[in-house]
């Protein structure tokens, strides 16, 4: 047999050792920033260490450290298994490991020192964004390689929602973070005013649509149905599902720009598309879920589905949620409210978080020789906690977000207002100490995971998996 009779495991062992790792350090930033929110005098008076230094570093090390290694991971995994050959270039993949940690270091470093372009989720500057360009064009080399050298002749459709993911996030990242360079850590956006403001969140919403979900529904396509060891509840759907939204997703970012100095049109067009994808969402949504038919019984003991099918609930809940507050005068009320981070964290936490999590599960036994986890109790443990964390943040942040909403629009008779900011702010507060138990629980079911990921780990070996002979079952 030639040499190349293994899958490129290692570089599937590294990315999701990674995301767990980075999970651990973006969430407990999360709940550092948190506990600021409720004890302000928790900063010792150290500059890099403030709250608008910290929140960059949280967000960014929750999307691209832990669900960015979380993809990496996956997409290996899934396009040499799918396309039953070793991964294009072994180098090319050990580079993009590499130059992704570099970018979190990097990222983990130039944050809190305060270099920041100032657009969100595209905070670092320019040096680092070149980095990144390499990082991507290789991955996409590594993976559309992958796809060109298979021995299975159909695509199967997890692989067109990675490579969705990769080549818009390509775009998005080039397009958005066209800069000049003044300095070696300060640049100015290429775009000014209202064209900036709507370039950045044509970006913000599909680093949404692309990063947060079609990667994630990549996850979904491939590890739902081997999880539950049943095919995909129906192929044609999953088909449909793929171009109905990355069509619609392209639209929707004026949704984050409503009642600005963005033409008014072009927020109603938002506005318009943000509740047409409310249709593929949950047409994948459901897809997802029916998968289970006929397994619905393995819920009960197998928590690693629970976290895949949990996930999906949370999915279908924050993209009904999402198109309600694109709807104008909904988002009169929930714009600059908590209601937005509460609904960003069931998206994050429930759908993004638990989909990670449950495909992680299922990889490290398999990626070192063993049957299973070291102990499925501790994943079953995990999953209640977690499950207890997300319900208090996004409850939280929901009546703290609505509550605030209606403050602030109160007026008296006379026409005044009948809150000052401050008298709102000072009622959010039992609700912010609330998020941070939340946070604290999720956070320490992330302790349980690295904690039995070590035991996996040590008890077995990294196995690379032989490819099977070219004429075997295509089922991977
Ligand atoms: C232990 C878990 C977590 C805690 C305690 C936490 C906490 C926080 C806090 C306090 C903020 C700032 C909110 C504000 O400025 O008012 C925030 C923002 C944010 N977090 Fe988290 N977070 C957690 C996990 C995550 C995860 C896993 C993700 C993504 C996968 C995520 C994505 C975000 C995003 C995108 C924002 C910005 C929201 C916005 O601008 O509206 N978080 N988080
Ligand atoms: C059909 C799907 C969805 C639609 C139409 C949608 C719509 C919205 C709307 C209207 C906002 C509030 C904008 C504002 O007032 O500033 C928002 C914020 C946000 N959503 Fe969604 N959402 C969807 C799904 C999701 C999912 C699944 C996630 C996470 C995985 C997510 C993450 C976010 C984030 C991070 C923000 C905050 C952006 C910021 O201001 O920093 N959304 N979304």
């Amino acid at each position: 047999m030639e040499a190349q009779a293994t899958y490129n495991y290692k570089v599937v062992r590294q990315f999701a050792v990674m995301t767990v790792i980075w999970g651990i350090v973006g969430m407990l930033v999360g709940v550092i920033v948190a506990a600021m929110l409720v004890w302000p005098d928790l900063n010792p008076g150290l500059p890099w260490l403030t709250y608008g230094r910290l929140r960059p570093l949280h967000t960014n090390a929750v999307i691209f450290a832990f669900g960015g290694c979380g993809l990496f991971a996956t997409s290996y995994y899934c396009v040499q298994r799918t396309c039953q050959v070793r991964l294009f270039c072994d180098k090319l993949a050990a580079f993009t490991f590499w130059g992704w940690q570099l970018v979190i270091l990097l990222a983990a470093i130039t944050l809190p020192l305060g270099f920041t372009t100032g657009k969100e989720y595209a905070e670092l500057e320019w040096p680092i964004d070149i980095l990144i360009t390499i990082v991507w064009v290789s991955y996409a080399i590594v993976f559309f390689g992958t796809i060109i050298k298979r021995k299975v002749k159909h695509i199967y459709v997890a692989n067109w929602f990675f490579g969705g993911f990769i080549l818009t996030v390509a775009l998005l990242h080039l397009v958005n973070s066209a800069e000049l360079p003044v300095s070696m850590w300060k640049s100015y956006s290429f775009y000014s005013g209202a064209q900036d403001a709507m370039v950045q969140w044509w970006y913000g919403h599909n680093a949404v649509g692309f990063f947060l979900t079609a990667g994630f529904l990549g996850i979904m396509y491939y590890f739902v149905p081997k999880q539950a060891g049943r095919p995909v509840y129906s192929y044609r759907l999953s088909v449909v599902h793929f171009w109905a939204l990355i069509f619609t997703y392209m639209w929707a970012g004026p949704h984050h720009l409503h009642y600005t100095a963005l033409p008014d049109w072009t927020q109603s067009l938002g506005m318009v598309f943000s509740l047409i994808l409310l249709a593929p969402s949950w047409g994948g949504m459901i897809n997802g879920i029916m998968t289970l038919s006929g397994a619905w019984h393995k819920l009960r003991d197998d928590p690693i589905l629970k976290f895949l099918v949990v996930s999906l609930s949370f999915y279908g809940m924050s993209t009904f949620e999402g198109p309600m507050m694109s709807i104008k005068t909904v988002n009169a009320l929930s714009h600059y409210t908590e209601w937005t981070v509460g609904h960003v964290h069931s998206g994050a936490l429930g759908w993004v978080g638990f989909i990670t999590i449950g495909a992680i599960y299922y990889l490290i036994p398999r990626l070192f020789g063993r049957d299973e986890m070291y102990s499925k109790k501790l994943v079953e443990t995990h999953f209640w906690v977690a499950t207890i964390g997300i319900v208090l943040y996004i409850a939280s942040m929901w009546i703290a977000g609505v509550m605030e909403g209606l403050m602030w629009r109160a007026f008296n008779s006379d026409g005044t207002l009948t809150y000052t900011f401050v008298e709102a702010l000072k009622q959010k507060y039992p609700y912010y100490v609330m998020r941070v138990l939340g946070g604290a629980l999720y956070l320490s079911g992330m302790f349980l995971m690295i904690y039995n990921v070590f035991k996996t780990i040590s008890a077995g070996k990294a196995v690379d998996a032989t490819i099977p002979a070219a004429n075997a079952s295509h089922h991977a």
